[in-house]
């Protein structure tokens, strides 16, 4: 039997146990949101041992290259020594100050936070937000890299929700935050300029579709663009007067609110973004995907988009998952 050594304690790790349970079923407090492998809120660095290889899949090199690992995911044989990543872990941990915060509609927070240290990032990765060392979430960035100074998150607020409801109420201008990441392969590669690109996005789902957008349309994307943006009425939809605006400007730039709800006022599709996007455009072969937003949506979305012709390695989502109880 493998022993967890954290903070001087140890811990025996039980069959088909993973680290991360090993140590939060002994009461250890740790952080942690999918424990799917996914967020990447539950990195750890093993200060002795060696973590799977299964539990470093999606991190950048340099945190692999340093023994980081997700807990949530890591079934060692072997001991292993863990701890969490400190202030000192410049690669792990990077500090950031608030610089504005400003509600897009009733429920969303745009928030511009200004790194302390340069975050090599793509638009539509997401970034890791820290109330304190031991509470997380996954936030994806709608900003893009060499056109906005600062990064831009869009928060929804969760009834009840730890740290949306923390940013809603409690973060003010000025104050430093902690940041991980970025991580996901949700992002634009260019290459196939001419790709026609569908994207998907419930709520704050639109957060990773908007830096998606502007940065394949300034890397000169010419392929249609066609972006349907969910919600059950009018209040939960946001930006669109940009977005309009982007479609002034661009034409391969197709935008599309749609509303769920019984109110539908004329300039907006009535119906279910993806049960919409599906009927204007029934054939996806050779089509580019971005699926972001609401768990379920994302899954039926996906299975529907592959069904229609989308090949698998075109298909990029984010499922914006909530943390999972122990
Ligand atoms: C890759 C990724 C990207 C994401 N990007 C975004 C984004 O751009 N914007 C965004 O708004 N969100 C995003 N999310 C979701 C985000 O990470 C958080 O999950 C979300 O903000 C909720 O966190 P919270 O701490 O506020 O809520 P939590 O405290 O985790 O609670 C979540 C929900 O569960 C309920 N709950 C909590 N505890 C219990 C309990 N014991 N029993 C019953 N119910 C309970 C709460 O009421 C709440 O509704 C993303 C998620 C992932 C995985
Ligand atoms: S990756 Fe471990 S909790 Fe999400």
């Amino acid at each position: 039997m493998a022993i967890i050594r954290y903070a001087k304690d140890n811990y025996d790790l039980e069959e088909n146990q993973s680290v991360l349970d090993c140590l939060t079923h002994r009461g250890v407090a740790l952080p942690f949101s999918c424990r799917s492998g996914v967020c990447q809120t539950c990195l750890m660095r093993a200060t002795g041992g060696t973590p799977t290889e299964a539990s470093q899949q999606g991190l950048k090199d340099s945190l692999r290259l340093q023994n980081y690992f997700l807990p949530c995911v890591c079934y060692p044989d072997t001991d292993l020594e863990v701890a969490l990543p400190d202030d000192a872990d410049a690669q792990a941990v990077i500090p950031a100050t608030v610089k504005s915060l400003r509600l897009l509609n009733a429920d969303i927070m745009h928030v511009e936070l200004e790194s302390h240290a340069q975050l090599d990032y793509r638009a539509g990765q997401f970034i890791n937000l820290f109330q304190h060392q031991t509470l997380g979430r996954s936030y994806s960035l709608a900003s893009v890299p060499h056109q906005d100074d600062h990064l831009h998150l869009h928060v929804r607020r969760l009834p009840q929700g730890r740290v949306s409801g923390w940013i809603h109420d409690e973060l003010r201008p000025g104050q430093t935050v902690e940041l991980r990441g970025p991580g996901g392969d949700c992002f634009y590669i260019p290459g196939d300029h001419a790709q026609s690109m569908m994207l998907i996005g419930t709520g704050s789902g639109l957060a990773p579709l908007y830096g998606i957008i502007r940065d394949a349309l300034s890397q000169g994307h010419t392929g249609p663009i066609y972006l349907f943006h969910g919600s059950r009425d009018l209040n939960g939809l946001y930006l669109s007067a940009e977005l309009r605006e982007l479609m002034a400007h661009y034409a391969n730039f197709n935008y599309i609110p749609c509303l769920s709800g019984d109110d539908v006022p004329a300039g907006y599709a009535s119906g279910r973004a993806h049960d919409i996007a599906f009927e204007q455009i029934p054939s996806l072969k050779n089509w580019r995907m971005f699926l972001c937003g609401h768990p379920e949506m994302v899954r039926i979305t996906k299975r529907k988009a592959f069904l229609a012709g989308a090949a698998m390695k075109n298909i990029y989502a984010d499922a914006f998952n909530v943390s999972q109880p122990l």
